[in-house]
């Protein structure tokens, strides 16, 4: 697996504000908008293209366009919900699936209760979008339901990461995997609480971006 941590001025700025507890709900989205749509940017720098041959008004250009299939993004209910369209801002013509993964708030061990995703992924790239890559658990869960279904590459978009989490994801998927997986973040924070929290982190990103339910 490889990682990658955004390192640009505003993706740190924005993600800043995003820590900051004093921001409110309609702010936190739309900045959790902004930098997903940043992330997303540099989560889609190893797509497939094809070439292609366009006419300018001048001249016949050569240039390239998104190699089939159409990729799909999966955002995992409920905060990834917060994070769709910021990515279809940049993938108009993705398809969306969706996994719904609770975490038992004692052993923190992620369950799946919607599983909204195609039978066959032969050789589509899927965006999965998980604000918060904690332990890992749900992450290795989407990852290994989009690979068994046949996924080429699998690219997760976490606002924010923990240590542990990259860790077992990095265990759970060697570098000479058959199915190429990739996390793309803003920042890789210094460690999980007892309660699975990031630290320093945002919160519980669900809460922030939809309330408390
Ligand atoms: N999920 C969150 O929303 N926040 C964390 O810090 C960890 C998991």
């Amino acid at each position: 697996m490889q990682t990658l941590v955004v390192d640009h001025p505003l993706v740190a700025h924005k993600l800043t504000m995003l820590r900051d507890a004093a921001t409110q709900a309609p702010t936190f989205r739309r900045l959790a908008d902004e930098l997903v749509t940043l992330l997303a940017y540099e989560a889609m720098r190893e797509m497939r293209v094809r070439p292609v041959m366009v006419n300018t008004p001048l001249c016949p250009a050569a240039g390239v366009k998104l190699a089939d299939p159409d990729p799909l993004v999966v955002p995992v209910l409920r905060a990834g919900i917060g994070m769709l369209d910021g990515m279809a801002r940049l993938l108009p013509t993705a398809d969306v699936g969706f996994v719904g993964m609770v975490r038992d708030e004692e052993s923190l061990v992620a369950s799946t209760y919607a599983d909204r995703l195609p039978g066959d992924l032969s050789g589509r790239e899927v965006f999965v979008l998980d604000p918060m890559l904690a332990t890992g658990g749900t992450l290795e869960t989407v990852i290994n339901m989009a690979a068994d279904r046949g996924a080429a590459a699998v690219t997760a978009v976490c606002l924010l990461a923990a240590p542990e989490g990259v860790a077992r994801l990095e265990s759970a998927f060697p570098a000479d995997d058959p199915v190429r997986v990739r996390v793309v973040t803003a920042a890789v924070d210094e460690r999980l609480n007892d309660r699975g929290y990031i630290i320093p982190g945002l919160g519980d990103a669900g809460d922030r971006l939809f309330g408390v339910i």
